[in-house]
Parts: C-alpha cells; structure tokens; sequence
C-alpha cells in the first residue's frame, strides 16, 4: 500500500522529498450503540483496514487533494486562507474541516499541503471512513508540524470538525476508538468522562466477521440527528424530576420509575434504549472478562433487538443480515454496528462456521434485498501511525 501510495504521489505531484506516509484504521463497536451522546459506555475496537495518507509541505499556502478512491474527481484545490466547508468540496471537507479545527485550538498551520489518500475501508459501510481521515490528517499536521497534542486530543478536534465544520452531530465514540486503538484489544470508553480501559479480546476460536449490506447510509442525511434530539427531549423531561446529567446516569430500575414521566411513547422508547444499552455494555464487558463468549453474543444479540424496536435504527437489510446470522450455527452473536439505517453487522462466528455464515447469509440475503452483500473477517488492529 505505502509503495502504491508513493507512486501515484509522485506521479500527481513530483518527486521531490520530504513525502511521508501515514495510516488511521477504521473501527468496529462490538456494543454499545447510540449511547456515546447519552453519557453512556461503548466498546469499539480499531481495524486493521482504514486510510493511508501520502503529504508533503508546499512553500505557499495552497492545498491540493486527490484520492485513489474517487480517481475520478481528480485533484481538488483550495487554500488555507479558505478553510469554510462548501458542498463542491466533497470529501475535502472532511481533512479541511480538521485543518480549520487546529487553526480554531491556536494551533495555525504554517504552510500549504500536497496530500494523497486512499483507503480500504468499504465506503459509506459505516465502519467510519469519515473518522479514520479525520485522525489522519490531524496525526499528519501533528507529525509534519511537530503540533503538541496527544492521540486523545486528536480525537476530540476530529469530532469538534465533525460536529461544527461538516455538521454531523456524532459523538466521540468513531474519532476516539480509531486515534486510540490497540493491537487485539477493544476500547471500554465511558463518554461521560472519557475514562477508558482496553480489554484484550480473546475469541477463543472465532473471528469476527463484518457483513456489509452495500445499503448507503450517509449520518448527515439519516434521522441520526433526530434521534439524538429525542434523547435530549427524554433526558430533560426527566431531569424535571430527577437531578441526572446524562440517560447513561441512570440503571434500568431507576428508568422503570421515571419512565412515566415521558409522554411521547417514541422518546420513551429512545431513552429506553439509552439506558439498557449502556447497561448491557456495561455487563457484556463483564462477561468478557470472565470469558464468558455466550453471554456476550447473547448480549449482542439484545442490542440488536433494542435497536430495531425501540431505537428504530436497523431497516429491513440490517435485520435480514442479523437474523439470518442468529440461525447460522456456530454464531456467537450478532448486531448491526454504527449508526445504523444501512452499513454494517458485526457477528462473532466460531472458526468452523465462518464459510458457511458467509454462504448462508449471503445467499438468503441476495434472495431477500435483491443484491448481494460482502463478507469481512477482521482483525484488531492499533492507532495512527507512520508508516
Ligand atoms: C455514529 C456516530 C457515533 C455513534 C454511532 C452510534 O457512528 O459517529 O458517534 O453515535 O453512530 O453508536
């Protein structure tokens, strides 16, 4: 990947030194879904799959982007004394949205960029392709500009660009799982605070396979925005009542006694969800610790149906992928992963089982939805990095 990203960056811009090479992975939630802007507990890990980056200093103040992956758009120019997001700009809005995030921190870049991405992460699959560009660039301003913040930092200005130059208003959970994961483990993220513990994930003879439903979903046009509104009406008719900060701050016996207390019976469902959400993830990190896989799978299972029935996120292709898998023997468990309305299942699948999975799910699925759906198994993998 580094050598092909090399060539065709000397082919687009020349070859003259000071190029460098870099990778940000894209992530996986094993559970944990929709809890991130309630104050609640997510445990995503990194991949191995996720964006390469070529960069290389220019002595003036333009920027020029070109992405293997939309060879087609061709070069994209702008300049740093025009760092506001524009609907022509396309993707570009996502590593500009990062620029204009460190110039906001008083960290001003000094100079233009000639950058290269591509990555390997299937697009619009919601395994956070967005995020994993976000880290990269800024893991390329910090390292070309020696710019003083940390992984966590990064994080952070990748969901502040997100949030305030491209207008999707996710949580922490994508930005923070890519620019701090860890070879073989997962995150265990409270987003209240932004504690966190890794957990090695030994699957004992399983793998963990994607299954993508090749049904777009962008989070800016889906009803992610909505659903985080209703959160918010659920959290603050409670609040009239109860002195909580955040849904993630109640269990689900101190819900069961404030729950009347939402009219709206959707809201009641949404913050429902929240709320035994954070609290299966909470138990489901348990039960990992203590090697218990089944109550773990069983787990995910649970979310999955949280998710279709009261949080309304999953659609006919995503169920079709997870109810299938529950039938596939050899299936540990299995659940949409993201933000859901189209991308990804994450299902954990015992070695033996895995072709089969592929087999049955795939077909059962062409027959179903119409088209066909790609199968992922994947590996855990670690941070930015140069490479
Ligand atoms: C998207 C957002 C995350 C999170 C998930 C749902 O991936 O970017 O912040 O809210 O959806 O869990």
């Amino acid at each position: 990947m580094k050598e092909k990203i090399l060539k065709k960056f000397t082919e687009l811009y020349g070859d003259e030194p000071g190029i460098r090479v870099f990778f940000a992975p894209g992530r996986v939630n094993l559970i944990g879904e929709h809890t991130d802007y309630n104050g609640g507990h997510v445990f995503p890990c990194a991949l191995t799959i996720g964006t390469y980056a070529a960069a290389r200093k220019r002595a003036d103040r333009k920027l020029r982007f070109y992405s293997m992956n939309f060879d087609r758009l061709d070069i994209i120019e702008s300049s740093l004394d025009d760092l506001k997001p524009k609907k022509e700009a396309g993707w570009t809005n996502y590593p500009k949205g990062v620029m204009w995030a460190f110039e906001e921190r008083g960290m001003k870049i000094p100079c233009g960029l000639d950058i290269i991405l591509n990555g390997n992460i299937p697009n619009g699959s919601g395994l956070s392709s967005s995020a994993s560009i976000e880290v990269v660039m800024g893991f390329i301003l910090k390292s070309l500009f020696d710019f003083d913040v940390s992984n966590e930092d990064l994080a952070l200005i990748g969901q502040y660009s997100e949030n305030n130059f491209n207008g999707v208003n996710c949580g922490i959970m994508d930005q923070f799982s890519i620019a701090m994961g860890k070879k073989n483990h997962a995150i265990f993220l409270d987003t209240a605070d932004l504690s966190y513990e890794y957990a090695l994930i030994k699957l004992n003879g399983a793998k963990i396979v994607i299954s993508c439903s090749n049904k777009k979903r962008g989070l800016g046009n889906s009803k992610y925005n909505e659903r985080r509104e209703e959160c918010e009406n659920a959290l603050r008719t409670i609040q009239k009542e109860k002195k909580i900060d955040t849904l993630g701050d109640l269990d689900e016996e101190q819900f069961e006694a404030v729950k009347s207390l939402i009219e709206d019976e959707t809201q009641r469902k949404r913050a429902k969800h929240a709320v035994y959400e954070n609290q299966r993830t909470i138990r489901a990190v348990e039960a990992l610790k203590k090697d218990d896989l089944t109550l773990f799978g069983k787990l995910m299972n649970e979310s999955h149906v949280s998710l279709r029935d009261d949080y309304e996120v999953t659609g006919m292709e995503l169920d079709t992928l997870v109810e299938t898998a529950w039938k596939v023997d050899g299936v540990i468990g299995s659940r949409m992963t993201g933000a859901g309305f189209g991308g990804c299942t994450v299902s954990i699948v015992k070695d033996e089982a895995v072709d089969r999975f592929i087999k049955e799910v795939g077909e059962t699925y062409k027959k179903k939805v119409g088209y066909a759906a790609d199968f992922y198994v994947v590996s855990i993998g670690g941070g930015p990095v140069e490479l």
